[in-house]
């Protein structure tokens, strides 16, 4: 008999990973507080904006395998329940916020027939795992846990759930090994690497990735702040030394660094963690990988300072791209965002575009001003801010937007712009890390 399965909180995890797992057959039911999020799933309408997830989603709702409710009594029929809910960074301090992992799982607990398994998919702080499993041993001696990392990158979700480049399951024994073994045979049967590990092992290997990645861009945002000191070209650098294999090209873009709902609060949980367990030293260095990354904001508002005057009361700036990354409409920690506040804080008149995320900017920063075009947010504009780099901007054509602005000065925080096509339309280009 196919295995029957629940998704607990359907966010930007929940949500792809339910989709998912009804395009793979399963019967799935998602379960979110949340009744305006369930609402729309259940029309076949996806809250927040990820590329192809809209259409698997409404696909899926025709099939009648996918359903949406707000009650957990809809569990009691699922045999694997896969958590999803957000671990955000605690208001008052490092550390993860727990709340949400602890409070579904012991929602659920009572509905959990015999031999169900409860499947960790949140970012969690070492040894969350074993304490759930624990409680569970307790409330519902019938269930078991186990726990299965997702490494899925925003406006990729649907390819990185379903075409992972590897799956990593945290067990305590053979019998949830097999039970996952079941649910993802089909993605395995593509060749997927299978990877079992324990429970603390599994934990840690997500935060280890995130750490590792984001170590990866603050490397060569270092790199581009020594630079722009000696008269060097970072992304001739990165270039270079991506062709190593050892090194590789990947997440070395400089430019204004990290943000989202993962990296920044992946990295600062880590550490948070590591000090519990008196391992604090060896993630010293997640320290200044944290400072780099918002040091490379600040250098932003530096140049822009340097250029104009360091009394900004007098211009207004055009930042173009509010969301963390393209392809997306998520702004939690955007670095695109931080800095446009900053310089409104300064008093710059700011004016905010970006293809897809204006509104939930607008709602995270109210005080900014958005504009739905991007003529219309340089109008008039002493600086423009190239922040997200969104495919639409490097269309743009220089010498149309020169006629617009007050003054031609560019910054391109993302070093994706064709700087030379902008200085030979008559323009001032300042790329973070390039000197020339
Ligand atoms: C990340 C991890 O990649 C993913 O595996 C994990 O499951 C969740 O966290 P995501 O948050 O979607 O995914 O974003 P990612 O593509 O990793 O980018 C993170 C940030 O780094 C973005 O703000 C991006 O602009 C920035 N970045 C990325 C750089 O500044 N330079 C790079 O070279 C790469």
């Amino acid at each position: 008999m196919t295995l029957k399965l629940s998704v607990i909180g359907c966010g930007y995890l929940g949500a792809t990973h339910a989709a998912c797992m009804s395009s793979l057959g399963f019967e799935v039911v998602g379960i979110d507080t949340d009744p305006e999020k369930v609402a729309l799933l259940s029309s076949g309408v996806l809250p927040f904006y990820e590329p192809g997830l809209d259409t698997l989603l409404a696909d899926e709702m025709k099939t009648g395998r996918l359903s949406f409710t707000t009650d957990f009594a809809a569990v009691a029929d699922a045999d694997v329940h896969f958590i999803c809910v957000g671990t955000p960074q605690s208001k008052d301090g490092l550390a993860a916020d727990l709340t949400y992992v602890k409070s579904s799982v012991a929602a659920i607990a009572p509905y959990l027939k015999d031999g169900s398994l409860v499947v960790g998919k949140s970012t969690v702080p070492v040894g969350t795992a074993e304490a759930l499993r624990a409680q569970l041993a307790e409330s519902a001696p019938q269930s078991d846990l186990a726990w299965n990392p997702e490494f899925l990158r925003e406006g990729f979700a649907v390819e990185d759930t379903l075409t992972p480049n590897r799956l990593v399951v945290g067990v305590a024994n053979d019998r949830a090994e097999d039970i996952l073994k079941e649910v993802y045979q089909p993605v395995i049967a593509l060749g997927t690497p299978w990877i079992r590990a324990d429970l603390p092992t599994a934990e840690l290997v997500k935060v280890a990735a995130n750490s590792f990645l984001a170590t990866k861009i603050s490397f060569i945002n270092a790199m581009a702040e020594v630079c722009e000191a000696a008269g060097g070209d970072v992304t001739v650098l990165a270039k270079a030394i991506g062709y190593d294999p050892r090194i590789g090209s990947r997440f070395l873009q400089a430019g204004i660094g990290f943000g989202g709902g993962c990296l920044p609060k992946d990295i600062r949980a880590f550490m948070a963690r590591a000090q519990e367990l008196g391992a604090d030293q060896a993630l010293e260095f997640l320290r200044e990988i944290d400072n780099i990354n918002l040091r490379a904001r600040q250098r932003v508002i530096d140049v822009v300072r340097a250029d104009l005057s360091e009394d900004l009361t007098q211009y207004k700036i055009a930042v173009l791209g509010a969301t963390f990354k393209p392809d997306s409409d998520d702004v939690r920690d955007s670095p695109a965002l931080d800095i446009a506040a900053q310089l409104q804080a300064a008093g710059a008149q700011v004016v905010v575009h970006d293809p897809k995320g204006i509104e939930p900017a607008r709602k995270r920063f109210p005080n900014l001003d958005y504009a739905e075009k991007v003529v219309d947010a340089v109008k008039g504009a002493d600086a423009i801010l190239h922040l997200t780099e969104w495919k639409e901007y490097r269309e743009l054509d220089p010498s149309v937007i020169g006629q617009l602005v007050k003054q031609k000065f560019l910054i391109d925080g993302r070093n994706a712009l064709d700087r030379n096509l902008w200085r030979n339309a008559g323009w001032r280009v300042h790329a973070l890390g390039r000197t020339d």
